[in-house]
């Protein structure tokens, strides 16, 4: 609709051309550029509010708007890496983004699928490791790198990438330097992944169980965060943890702080939020994910299998403690709550 608005008055201002002055020309078509522009800022404006209601929420920089549109958009990047040429992909842009998370909700999964994509490279926790971190200038340091195409890992597709990124998690210094992280994602065009888990108890399992897991090795005496068969799922679900009761409404009260504080940080950073939950059910999420980063379609798949399947009363030791205590609060949700 927008194109042919637009079309409409490029032909009628080609059948006026040869009879205007330069001057007058040249007005016109800066009235009518700016009246294309604003009708076309109008029309994308008028999309996002009408998808606020939806439980993925796309939210756009004002600046960005329109930016399918525009040959300059802010968010096609042609890298030059130093490492390497681009070779024939030289040409086609690339996305930058971060996938912001927490521990155990399901990002390592999400990656995986991202990565099965051919033209993605999700380089994982890059800020697991804290000489990365240290200051504010080493992470800039780090993010240059990754979104310079110059970060290798296997994930790396290198000259085909389309979209290029990495997995954050919240306590990886990112809620330290806020201001000057969401400084760099608007001033790189970085657009952020939210991946939440909305069961925030069945999380705290999965942290129990994977923090045991680190000194009982229990596959074989090694420790494995994400398992690719049924038996691995299944030896690892066998262990039950034990939630402390006392402190459970405040740890859940606390991870849901964070989240909220890291929506809040980051709100004005073109972002999707997404919840494990709905990625579990709805394949089509995934679909909306690529759209988001402006990628060509594809089925994506991941060989990873979950851990903790079924309800939640097999998985926790003291269940009938973490029932009475989250019973008539509300948490009371998450005893229920699949997945
Ligand atoms: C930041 O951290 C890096 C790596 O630890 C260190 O080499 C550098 O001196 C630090 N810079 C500042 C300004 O503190
Ligand atoms: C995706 O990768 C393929 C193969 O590496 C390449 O031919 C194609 O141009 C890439 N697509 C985009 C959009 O970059
Ligand atoms: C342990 O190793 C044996 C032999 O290599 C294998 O058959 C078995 O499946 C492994 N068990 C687990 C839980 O990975
Ligand atoms: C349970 O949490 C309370 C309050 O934070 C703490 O005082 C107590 O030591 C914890 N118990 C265990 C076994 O960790
Ligand atoms: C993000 O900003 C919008 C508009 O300013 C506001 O309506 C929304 O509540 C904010 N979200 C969060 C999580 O702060
Ligand atoms: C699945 O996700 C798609 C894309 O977000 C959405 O349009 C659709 O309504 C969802 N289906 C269900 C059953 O929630
Ligand atoms: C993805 O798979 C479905 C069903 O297997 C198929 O109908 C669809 O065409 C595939 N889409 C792409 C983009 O390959
Ligand atoms: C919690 O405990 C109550 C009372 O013992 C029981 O009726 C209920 O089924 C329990 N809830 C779950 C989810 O197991
Ligand atoms: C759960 O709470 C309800 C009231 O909210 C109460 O009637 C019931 O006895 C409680 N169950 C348990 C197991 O504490």
């Amino acid at each position: 609709m927008v194109e042919n608005f637009c079309s409409f008055f490029k032909d009628t201002l080609n059948l006026k051309v040869p009879k205007m002055s330069p001057l007058i020309l040249r007005m016109t078509i800066l009235v009518i550029a700016t009246v294309c522009g604003v009708y076309m800022c109008s029309v994308c404006l008028k999309q996002i509010n009408s998808q606020t209601n939806s439980t993925i929420e796309v939210i756009g920089r004002p600046d960005g708007c329109c930016e399918a549109d525009n040959l300059e958009s802010p968010y096609l990047h042609y890298p030059q890496p130093e490492t390497f040429s681009r070779a024939e992909c030289a040409e086609n842009p690339v996305h930058f983004f971060v996938i912001i998370s927490m521990q155990r909700s399901g990002s390592g999964w999400f990656e995986t699928l991202l990565n099965s994509h051919m033209n993605i490279s999700s380089n994982g926790e890059i800020f697991s490791y804290n000489d990365r971190r240290d200051n504010i200038s080493s992470i800039i340091r780090t993010l240059d790198r990754v979104y310079n195409l110059d970060w290798f890992n296997s994930a790396s597709k290198n000259e085909c990438s389309a979209a290029v990124g990495l997995k954050w998690m919240l306590n990886q210094g990112l809620m330290d330097y806020p201001k000057e992280i969401v400084e760099y994602f608007n001033r790189r065009s970085v657009s952020a992944i939210f991946l939440f888990r909305r069961n925030l108890l069945r999380r705290l399992v999965s942290v129990l169980a994977n923090s045991f897991d680190r000194h009982a090795k229990l596959l074989n005496g090694t420790h494995k965060s994400h398992v690719h068969s049924l038996e691995e799922a299944e030896a690892l679900s066998n262990y039950k943890p034990l939630i402390n009761s006392t402190s459970i409404i405040s740890d859940l009260k606390e991870a849901e702080f964070t989240m909220a504080q890291a929506l809040a940080y980051f709100n004005s950073t073109r972002h999707i939020i997404l919840y494990y939950e709905d990625l579990i059910q709805n394949r089509s999420k995934l679909m909306d994910v690529q759209d988001f980063l402006r990628i060509p379609r594809m089925n994506l798949t991941s060989r990873q299998v979950k851990i903790h399947k079924g309800a939640l009363r097999e998985h926790i030791k003291n269940w009938e403690d973490v029932n009475k205590t989250l019973n008539g609060t509300v948490y009371e949700k998450y005893l229920h709550l699949d997945y």
